[in-house]
């Protein structure tokens, strides 16, 4: 009998803890997903920058995943390093012929070595150039890659002791890219998940990603292998800004999105996603004036199947708010309440919490 009682005592604090990992809550109607973190106010995809999203009280905060010359998983939002780190002043001759350093072709210990910043761009002189000139100064401070495995117990942590029950929305980045190098992203991202609790679809976690084949695979062969079924989120393109690849041999081409704005498209994207992620266009017309507000065809055909709508990215820079919207607060109404999407990916997670009166 004492076992017993025993034994009961060690499976009601074992479901206490996972309930601090994974957090099986209740999902407010519509929620807010910290686009890279508070990347608004501090260098994306950095460990402060998620921290400070943390505090900002969102209901999921989201990684971009791509792995590592040693099959390491870091939290990076493109698959080379150029654009946010000091790669090419470390490592000069580690660029490949287009110029770019690919996260692939380098070791976790080596990425560890890089100084993170502001996004920049190089200037005719090739002088860097921070991307939003007012965010973060870039170089300033010292910021570095963290790894997915980090950035999860630090969202694990935090909840444990503010309690908040802030969720994970990773995204599986060019996974024919990976596969193509042989490597099985989407099968490590899983098992990260797993791993840290995340196995099902009341858990508190979106897996996004860009490539219908590679979600098809996950939700079909990966996923039931696994014993695991998580929320799955299509993230929708256009074929011509070559977001995702399909590889013959060596020659990769563009992978077709047009069949996603047709009539059935979402029928078809039911069929093995939850949700989708659209660019912001794709749910009101740039065309769009203050006084004519024109929702898209595609966010009736989503609701319809049940699809949730995460539009992204939300942006309170100077410049990035579209000319039917007065201001960032009246582009998060008309997102929110004309469109009635269900979450939106921002920057600024403070000032979508705050419009939703959290
Ligand atoms: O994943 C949603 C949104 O982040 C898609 O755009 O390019 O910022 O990953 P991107
Ligand atoms: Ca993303």
């Amino acid at each position: 009998m004492k076992k017993r009682i025993r034994l009961l005592g060690m499976v009601i604090v074992t479901n206490i803890c996972a309930l601090n990992i994974s957090w099986a809550g209740e999902e407010p109607e519509q929620i807010v997903i910290a686009h890279r973190g508070a990347s608004g106010y501090l260098p994306e995809h950095t460990l402060p920058a998620k921290a400070l999203a943390y505090g900002m009280k969102p209901d999921y905060i989201e990684q971009d995943v791509v792995m590592t010359k040693d099959d390491q998983l870091v939290v990076l939002h493109d698959h080379y390093l150029d654009r946010v780190t000091n790669v090419a002043e470390i490592f000069p001759n580690r660029a490949r012929k287009d110029g770019r350093y690919y996260a692939i072709d380098f070791t976790l210990a080596e990425i560890k070595q890089l100084k993170v910043t502001e996004g920049f761009v190089l200037d005719e002189s090739g002088q860097p150039k921070a991307a939003f000139q007012g965010r973060f100064p870039i170089w300033q401070s010292n910021f570095s890659v963290p790894t997915f495995a980090e950035e999860i117990e630090m969202i694990q942590g935090l909840n444990k002791t503010l309690g908040y029950g802030i969720g994970l929305y990773p995204e599986i980045k060019a996974p024919a890219f990976h596969r193509h190098e042989g490597k099985d992203i989407s099968k490590a991202v899983l098992t990260m998940l797993k791993k840290y609790g995340y196995t099902n679809k009341q858990d508190k976690v979106y897996l996004q990603s860009f490539d219908p084949i590679e979600l098809k695979r996950i939700d079909k062969e990966l996923m039931p292998a696994m014993g695991m079924d998580l929320k799955l989120v299509q993230l929708i393109a256009y074929t011509d800004w070559n977001e995702t690849m399909v590889y013959n041999g060596d020659k990769a081409t563009p992978y077709s999105y047009d069949w996603m704005f047709k009539a059935d498209g979402m029928h078809k994207v039911a069929q093995y996603a939850d949700g989708i992620g659209p660019w912001k266009p794709m749910v009101i017309d740039e065309k769009s004036t203050p006084t004519n507000i024109k929702v898209m065809p595609l966010v009736a055909f989503a609701k319809k199947e049940g699809l949730k709508i995460h539009p992204y990215t939300f942006r309170a820079d100077e410049g990035r708010i579209p000319s039917y919207a007065t201001d960032f607060t009246d582009m998060l109404d008309i997102f929110y309440n004309k469109a009635k999407v269900d979450g939106v990916f921002t920057d600024f997670p403070d000032k979508a919490v705050q419009f939703l009166n959290r």
